[in-house]
């Protein structure tokens, strides 16, 4: 079966579809936890500068790629680099896209769990020591988050099945709002306690001594994560823009939006961490201890709890269709397989490896590969790894191979001064700034030489 070339109708349908995309648990479960674990105020400055300064720039090269060709990102370098190596991108991407689907469905499914939690009131737990516990004998539980994994990548499988993608899309483009609505809410509400400052000082306040390679590498691979940027699924969305979609102006909207949600979402819980005293560093886990703590201080506590979980959950499920796309149309193509088969098979890889991320918090944990468990493993090479590779990838490409006169056209560069400095400061930075700077936190990140 193809699928017919859509277009989004208005201008707010393209901003919300590729808002959708990039927010998820990209920013509310992982940003916070990372900051948590690597130094906070360091750690948001080298996120922001990779969002801005490298991100912005591969978003429009990942939307110049995909609006011109009209086509997913297989086919799209086969139409604008035949027979080259370029092709390497669809790997990437089939490697990155399942990868990431794994280990994402379990927070994903955490967060099913947590709907039912707050129905229930927490089981009238109230102490953080005791949501603390209530966690930690969830997660080491095997089965109940496995069951959760395996019931959310179901509800994936069924809305890609069913074609009742639209809808959902639909439905995620008036809750996303609300989203952000709930998000406000929560933060005046921790801007409000006893040690907000002290919870403010450590996301905003920058200790350069704690800037160390990691540090750069765990930056970079938050910006990547957190734009859905590296692995084409923005060359997959971008091929549904009209011509007069503005291309730079989308790629900050996005950047800018996907970013103010990191942020809320770190003004929500380092105050209540101070607040509750709690370890900022605690890993995945962080969230999911402290959410639950501020809920129960807050009045109608439970309601509000359900309700968010509720659109995160959403949230989470616009995010995995995008990367679901992306492994189905390469099976489709390459393996002329149906779509509906392709469809299973993507999902029966994800249930495979997502059931075995789940477990690597309980009966695995003890199994490490180079000192990381599955989970951390999967989230590390993905990020920290094949994103940032499949982003230098697409910069160098559009940057030093792709016809000038394709860039400017795409971008909509006129003959005034404004615009070709535009053009230049883009091409500056995904010819010589990107490359570098990636290629660098490689190679101090991970220790290359
Ligand atoms: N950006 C999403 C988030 O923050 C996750 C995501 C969706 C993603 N599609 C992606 C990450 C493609 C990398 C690549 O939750």
């Amino acid at each position: 079966m193809t699928e017919k070339r859509a277009q989004f109708a208005t201008r707010l349908g393209v901003i919300a579809t590729t808002v959708g995309s990039a927010v998820g648990l990209g920013n509310i479960w992982r940003f916070p936890y990372e900051a948590g674990v690597h130094g906070g105020g360091a750690f948001l400055l080298i996120d922001l500068f990779f969002i801005f300064v490298i991100g912005v720039p591969v978003i429009c090269a990942e939307f110049i790629i995909g609006r011109h060709t009209g086509s997913n990102v297989r086919g799209a370098f086969k139409i604008l680099a035949p027979g080259k190596a370029w092709g390497v991108m669809g790997y990437i991407g089939i490697a990155a896209s399942l990868l990431i689907l794994s280990f994402y469905s379990v927070v994903a499914g955490w967060t099913l769990e947590y709907i039912f939690q707050s129905l229930s009131g927490f089981s009238g737990v109230h102490t953080v020591e005791g949501l603390h516990n209530q966690f930690d004998s969830f997660a080491q539980s095997d089965w109940r988050p496995v069951m959760w994994t395996l019931l959310f990548l179901m509800c994936n499988y069924m809305i890609l099945a069913r074609g009742v993608r639209k809808g959902i899309e639909r439905m995620s483009n008036i809750l996303m709002p609300l989203l952000f609505l709930i998000l406000l809410v929560f933060a005046v509400n921790s801007l409000r306690m006893p040690e907000a400052m002290r919870g403010l000082e450590f996301l905003f306040k920058p200790d350069f001594s704690k800037i160390t390679p990691e540090v750069l590498l765990g930056g970079m691979g938050q910006a990547f994560f957190s734009l859905s940027l590296g692995l084409g699924c923005l060359i997959t969305y971008s091929s549904y823009f009209k011509k007069e979609t503005p291309l730079v102006k989308t790629a900050f909207t996005t950047a800018g939006l996907d970013t103010l949600v990191s942020i809320l979402a770190g003004v929500i819980i380092f105050p209540a961490v101070f607040t509750f005293g709690q370890e900022p560093a605690a890993g995945p886990k962080l969230v999911f201890e402290v959410l639950p703590s501020i809920f129960s201080n807050l009045p109608g506590g439970m309601i509000w709890s359900t309700f968010f979980f509720i659109l995160l959950f959403l949230a989470s499920l616009t995010s995995t269709i995008s990367m679901s796309e992306i492994s189905i149309a390469y099976f489709v193509e390459e393996f002329k397989m149906s779509r509906a088969k392709a469809t299973r098979l993507n999902i029966v890889i994800a249930m495979v490896f997502g059931s075995l991320c789940a477990l690597s918090f309980g009966c695995m944990s003890g199994i490490k590969i180079f000192g990381f468990t599955l989970f951390n493993l999967f989230d590390f090479l993905s990020s920290n790894v094949l994103l940032p590779i499949g982003g230098m990838i697409t910069s160098i490409f559009v940057g030093w191979v792709l016809d000038r006169a394709i860039l400017r056209e795409e971008l909509g560069i006129s003959s005034s001064r404004m615009s070709r400095l535009t053009m230049a400061v883009i091409v500056f930075c995904l010819r010589f700034v990107a490359p570098v700077c990636i290629g660098l936190v490689f190679i101090f990140g991970l220790n290359i030489f």
